[in-house]
């Protein structure tokens, strides 16, 4: 896409005379390829896209997602599509970019065999890292990806107003994983985000806890942090419920933790540094009785992949931009005993913040 290739050429100087993107094997693909080819699905593994200063893109496409490829560049007039066999693609790089020496790769997610290949296939290359410029362009997002963005997290949160309704006694973590992102698929998701979190009882305490066989009992509190993919953008969403009757701190760590989300929304507008949203988080909670257990940085970008490629915390001093797609997530975590977390996605605007997530997040005792 040109304006996308443009803006990642802005943010370098001086330029090189091409940027290269590789992917090798799933999952060991660059999802920079599919910021700059909007090919809506494949898996195009073993392929390059070779951005230029002009705008234009080559991509060479692996065999076995051609058709899909040369459509997706039939609705770009700044695309070419070359196909070629993985053994085949770095010679043909070379032979389309002739004498260029001066190139750029992304450094960050470029597989060491990759690179090997690539020297080997340009003698005198001088390989520049331009891992920096690919986050600082793809963290602002433009209309489109904002408008699949929306639509990801539509779908997370139609499955967050259903969480109350498949709660029973008995049904394991895993079961209530599996069931929520078939609902995801259900209402229209290419696949899950990342890897589904649900935690019952003081397993609600550990952030990123992987669910197991624990079966839900009355006086549960309950994590579930999810996503939906759609056309590749990644939703992120966390809710919180409580099983039964939970004890009143339990309540009020919920509250509280609303209130800390509240007040770090109240911070997000542009030209303010990121780690406002998240002091404005941590003052409600430092300011509770449960001080410091707030245990991670409030928020990261979503694109591409859930976490994408820029977080902030206490110390983040980068502004807070238009088009910028984040998190905001506090979470209150009491070892032993249980935690809450609520992860809503917001755009930044010119005003303040628009939700891309919708589903409520009161407190909520679902009878057991
Ligand atoms: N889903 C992991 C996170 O919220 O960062
Ligand atoms: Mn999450
Ligand atoms: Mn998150």
């Amino acid at each position: 896409m040109k304006p996308r290739v443009l803006k990642l050429f802005a943010q370098l100087d001086p330029k090189p005379e091409a940027i290269v993107i590789a992917n090798s094997i799933d999952p060991h693909l660059d999802q920079t390829f599919f910021y700059l080819f909007d090919v809506p699905a494949g898996l195009f593994e073993g392929s390059i896209a070779i951005a230029h200063p002009d705008g234009e893109l080559d991509v060479f496409s692996s065999p076995l997602e051609a058709e899909t490829a040369h459509e997706a560049a039939k609705r770009d007039p700044h695309v070419a599509v070359h196909v070629a066999g993985r053994d085949e693609t770095a010679a043909a790089a070379r032979k389309l970019l002739g004498a260029s020496t001066d190139l750029a790769l992304n450094f960050r997610e470029l597989t060491h065999e990759w690179f090997l290949r690539l020297d080997g296939s340009f003698p005198g290359a001088k390989w520049t890292d331009c891992s920096n410029a690919i986050r600082k362009a793809r963290v602002t997002k433009d209309a489109n990806e904002i408008e699949l963005l929306r639509r990801a997290s539509e779908i997370g949160s139609k499955v967050g107003r259903e969480i109350p309704g498949m709660l029973r006694a008995g049904i394991s973590e895993l079961e209530l994983a599996a069931e929520m992102e078939h609902q995801m698929g259900l209402h229209g998701a290419s696949g899950r985000s990342f890897a589904t979190i649900v935690a019952f009882g003081p397993h609600s305490a550990e952030p990123h806890y992987a669910p197991a066989d624990t079966k839900l009992k009355a006086g549960d509190s309950i994590v579930c942090d999810f996503g939906a993919y759609y056309h590749r953008y990644a939703s992120d969403i966390t809710r919180s419920f409580h099983f039964g009757r939970r004890d009143d701190e339990m309540k009020q760590v919920h509250e509280t933790v609303q209130k800390a989300q509240h007040a770090a929304l109240g911070a997000v507008r542009p030209g303010v540094p990121s780690k406002e949203v998240h002091l404005a988080a941590a003052q409600v909670i430092d300011a509770s009785p449960w001080k410091g257990r707030l245990t991670h940085g409030v928020g990261h970008s979503i694109g591409l992949v859930v976490h994408d490629g820029w977080a902030y915390g206490p110390t983040a001093e980068d502004p807070l931009e238009v088009g910028m797609a984040i998190t905001v997530e506090p979470g209150i975590y009491l070892p032993g005993h249980g935690g809450v977390r609520i992860e809503d996605d917001i755009v930044v605007t010119k005003n303040g913040y628009e939700f891309l997530t919708t589903a409520p997040r009161e407190y909520v005792e679902v009878p057991a």
